[in-house]
C-alpha cells in the first residue's frame, strides 16, 4: 500500500488542470452496456474506479481500449454474462450502475450487493423498490440482486423516499427502454445525472425535466452514439483545489473548471472571504489572508455537496472562530475528524454535526486515509501543517483523484509517494 509524505506549510504556484469527472464517467461507462456498437470517450480520468468499472465490464464480456495518457477510452460492448461479481463490486459501490443497463437491454441482471463502506451502510433498497415498479422481479439472495423482467418492461411512477444519485441514474436508464411513460419524483438533479440524461437523449431517449426533482421519460429505441463523448471536468476535484488554495493562502488557477455546476461550493468559500474570477474554461481563486467562520449543511444538489464536506471541514480549522458542518446525506462521514485531530485540529462531533474551533496551527503527524474524500481532506490539512505529514492507505485517494501528488509537485509542493 502507498503513502504520501507531505512537507508543510506549502505554497501553491501556478495553475492546475482539473481532470474528467469520476461520477460522470462511471454511469456513462456502465450505460455503454445498452448498445452493441463501440463507444468513444475522451477526457476520461485515470482513476482506480475507472479500472474497476472496466474490469467488471470485461468480466461480462465487454472489452475496452484505454489510452490513459491521452484520456481516450473506447468500449466494445458485447455481453456474454449478466453477472457483476462480488469480488469486484465490493471495491466500488457505483458498480450497482450495472443493474439498469443489463435489465434495460437483456431483461435480466445478477449484480452483487455492493455492501457498505466507511461512510455508511449505503443500501440500495430504493433502486430495488423502484425496479419492481417496472415489471421486474427482483430477489436479494446469497448477497446478490437477481433481477428478471416478468414479461416486458413497462413505464412506472417512481417516488424516491430520499434523493439518490445512482438510484435516479439506474431508473433513468431502465425508463428510457421501458414501454410507455415514466415519472420520477424526488429525482436527483446532480450535474452527473443531467450529463447521463443528455447522453441518453443524444441516443434518442425522450426525457424531460433533467435537473429538476421531477423527470418524465417515454421509452424509445436508442441508437448508439455516433460522436465521441467528452467527460466534463470534476466539480469535486475543483472544489478540493479551492480548499488547498485557501489553506495555503495561494492564488490558484483551476484550468478546465466549470463554475456553472459549482455555485453552492463557490458561495461557501466566498462567504469565507475568497474572491473568484471566472472565465469560460477556468476559475482563478484568490484566498483571503484571514477566513470567516461559518455554518454549513450538506444537501443534495444544488445544495453544498457532501463530497466537499471533509475538505471544507479542514479549511474551517484555519477560520477565525467557531464553525459547524452538518452532514445530512451519510450517517458516518466524519472519519477524517479523528485524523485531523492528530494534526491538532479542534473539532468535536455531536451526532451529525462537527463543531470546529479556529484558527489552529496544525502540526504534521502520521495519519490514515479512511475513504476517498477523507484522504483528500488530509492532503489539504498537510499542506497547511507545520512539518511532515505521512498519509497512509492512499489508495483511497487514487480511486477518485488523478495523480494528485504529481499535480501538487508541479505546483511546488514537497510531496513524495512511498510504498509502506
Ligand atoms: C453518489 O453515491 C456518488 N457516487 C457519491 O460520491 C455521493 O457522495 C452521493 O451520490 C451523494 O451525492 C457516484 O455518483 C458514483 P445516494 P450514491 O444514493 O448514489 C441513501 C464520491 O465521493 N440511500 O445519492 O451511492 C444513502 O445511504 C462518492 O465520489 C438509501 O438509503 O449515493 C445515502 O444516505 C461517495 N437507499 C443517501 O441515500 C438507496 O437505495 C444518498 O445516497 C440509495 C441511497
Amino acid at each position: 500500500m502507498d503513502a504520501l509524505i507531505v512537507k508543510g506549510p506549502a505554497k501553491l504556484n501556478g495553475s492546475v488542470q482539473i481532470s474528467g469527472s469520476k461520477n460522470t464517467a462511471l454511469p456513462l461507462i456502465f450505460t455503454s452496456l445498452l448498445f452493441d456498437k463501440e463507444i468513444h470517450f475522451n477526457n476520461v480520468p485515470r482513476l482506480w474506479d475507472i479500472e474497476t468499472a472496466l474490469k467488471i465490464l470485461s468480466i461480462m464480456g465487454t472489452e475496452s481500449e484505454w489510452k490513459k495518457e491521452e484520456g481516450l477510452l473506447t468500449i466494445f460492448p458485447k455481453v456474454t454474462s449478466k453477472v457483476a461479481p462480488y469480488e469486484w463490486v465490493k471495491r466500488m459501490r457505483a458498480s450497482v450502475l450495472a443493474l439498469g443497463p443489463l435489465i434495460a437491454r437483456f431483461g435480466e441482471a445478477k449484480v452483487s450487493l455492493p455492501g457498505g463502506c466507511a461512510i455508511g451502510a449505503r443500501p440500495v433498497n430504493y433502486h430495488i423498490d423502484a425496479l419492481r415498479l417496472f415489471g421486474v422481479d427482483v430477489k436479494v439472495e446469497e448477497g446478490y440482486i437477481k433481477a428478471q423482467v416478468r414479461s416486458r418492461l413497462t413505464g412506472a411512477h417512481v417516488i424516491f423516499p430520499e434523493v439518490t444519485v445512482t438510484g435516479t441514474e439506474n431508473i433513468l436508464i431502465v425508463a428510457s427502454q421501458a414501454e410507455g411513460h415514466t415519472r420520477i419524483e424526488n429525482a436527483a438533479s446532480e450535474p452527473e445525472v443531467i450529463e447521463l440524461g443528455e447522453f441518453l437523449k443524444s441516443c434518442g431517449a425522450k426525457i424531460q425535466g433533467l435537473g429538476t426533482q421531477t423527470i418524465e421519460i417515454v421509452g424509445a429505441l436508442l441508437k448508439s452514439p455516433k460522436s465521441q463523448i467528452r467527460i466534463p471536468p470534476d466539480r469535486i476535484e475543483a472544489g478540493t483545489w479551492i480548499s488547498a488554495s485557501m489553506v495555503t493562502r495561494s492564488p490558484l488557477e483551476l484550468l478546465g473548471a466549470d463554475a456553472s455546476v459549482m455555485k453552492s461550493t463557490l458561495d461557501v468559500f466566498k462567504s469565507m472571504g475568497a474572491k473568484f474570477s471566472i472565465s469560460e474554461e477556468k476559475i482563478l481563486v484568490n484566498p483571503p489572508s484571514r477566513f470567516n467562520s461559518l455554518d454549513v449543511t450538506t444537501e443534495p444538489y444544488p445544495g453544498f455537496p457532501t463530497d466537499m464536506q471533509a475538505q471544507l471541514l479542514t479549511t474551517l480549522c484555519f477560520a477565525e472562530g467557531k464553525s459547524s458542518v452538518r452532514e445530512t446525506i451519510f450517517e458516518n462521514r466524519f472519519m477524517h475528524v479523528a485524523e485531523l485531530r492528530r494534526l491538532g485540529a479542534r473539532i468535536k462531533v455531536i451526532k451529525n454535526q462537527a463543531i470546529v474551533e479556529g484558527p489552529v496551527q496544525l502540526t504534521g503527524a502520521p495519519v490514515m486515509a479512511t475513504d476517498l474524500r477523507a484522504s483528500a481532506s488530509l492532503v489539504v490539512a498537510a499542506l497547511g501543517s507545520e512539518g511532515k505529514t505521512t498519509i497512509s492507505r492512499i489508495y483511497h485517494l487514487d480511486r477518485g483523484y488523478q495523480r494528485l501528488d504529481s499535480k501538487l509537485t508541479a505546483l511546488g509542493v514537497k510531496v513524495t509517494r512511498v510504498s509502506e
